[in-house]
């Protein structure tokens, strides 16, 4: 007769789950060795078959506890060895992200776009690469310009489809005629974005920088509208009330032509090579838009009118900040890029 005692000892010494599902297998399920001993009982008599049948119930329900019993302790021991191996200690510090940052000259840039919106202006990046008409002859700068010598502007080997020579803009001017053609009049558009010169390099200077365009087309645009909007936008981007002048200037592409100057916030005219001890920075070109250029977009000058100005991003971020040369923004200098996040 089957010895549960034998049977519960070998269950002990099993460690680990599948050895112990198939051990099982003999004493209990379809090849049980309990099963043999129950079929010889149908040669016994009602008394004997009664008693046996109570043991070998009884040896079946204490086999089966005892196997499930080992089976549950198994697989628990078997999750927590996993969950040993695969310990993530959560007390411990972790390794810091190296987290980007936001460029100054983005924050800059958004914050300019904000004041677009806010005026219902709309916006247009315009393209980088433009033909010498578009940067040019489009807005009244005759091909015999200095501004057009390769010692300032970067051309580039390649020409437009119809055989026009390609340059970087030089202003996002090149723009305003494309631009008043695509989206007609009235119309008051702003063009953020990067423009190229071919530049001596100092603290002010770049040959690339970020500049942002406002162009205003309407009838009876004057230049109180100019001077208004103007000051709404610069104390928006200034933060602060910062004296402001202006002064004639000349641009080809407007009549008259303005340039307002801010004072300069880093060494108040003591000394700084940013302003270079003027105590002002040149900060926005202007003007009234020429007749030419308005000609030029297919609309007659006598009805229509407009200002457009210029402000250069990368000194606007320089007089905010405090930054005295605007080559930091672009050096690479990681300590530099995440100051300002
Ligand atoms: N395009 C001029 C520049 O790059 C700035 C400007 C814009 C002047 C609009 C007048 C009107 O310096």
């Amino acid at each position: 007769m089957l010895d549960t005692k034998i049977a519960l000892k070998e269950l002990e010494k099993l460690n680990n789950a599948p050895q112990t599902t198939e051990r099982f297998q003999k004493y209990l399920w379809k090849s049980w060795a309990l099963n043999e001993e129950f079929k010889t009982m149908g040669a016994l008599s009602f008394e004997e078959k009664k008693k046996m049948g109570s043991v070998l119930s009884e040896a079946k329900t204490t086999l089966t506890d005892a196997y499930e019993s080992k089976e549950r302790k198994l697989s628990m021991e078997g999750i927590n060895q996993k969950l040993n191996e695969d310990l993530i200690d959560i007390s411990l510090d972790g390794k810091p992200l190296d987290q980007g940052s936001y460029s100054v000259l983005a924050l800059v840039r958004r914050e300019i776009e904000e004041v677009y919106k806010w005026m219902w202006f709309i916006i247009d990046y315009g393209h980088e690469i433009v033909t010498k008409y578009e940067n040019f002859e489009s807005v009244n700068i005759p091909l015999t310009h200095p501004a057009t010598e390769m010692h300032d502007t970067i051309y580039l080997k390649d020409t437009d489809p119809s055989g026009l020579l390609l340059i970087l803009r030089t202003h996002n001017s090149a723009h305003q005629v494309e631009d008043i053609m695509k989206y007609g009049v009235p119309l008051k558009l702003g063009s953020p974005g990067r423009v190229y010169r071919f530049e001596n390099m100092d603290a002010s200077h770049d040959t690339m920088f970020r500049y942002a365009e406002w162009l205003v087309i309407d009838k009876n645009v004057s230049i109180a509208n100019f001077k208004d909007t103007m000051k709404k936008i610069l104390s928006w981007i200034l933060w602060k009330a910062t004296e402001i002048r202006m002064r004639p200037s000349y641009f080809p592409f407007v009549e008259p032509g303005f340039e307002i100057d801010a004072q300069c916030t880093i060494c108040g005219g003591k000394w700084c090579s940013l302003c270079k001890q003027s105590w002002w920075i040149e900060l926005v070109g202007a003007g009234m838009v020429h007749p030419n250029v308005i000609t030029n977009a297919g609309l007659d000058p006598k009805e229509w009118s407009g200002f457009a100005r210029g402000i250069g991003v990368s000194r606007l971020a320089a007089l905010r900040y405090g930054i005295k040369d605007i080559r930091y923004f672009t050096n690479g200098d990681l300590r530099f890029a995440k100051s300002f996040s």
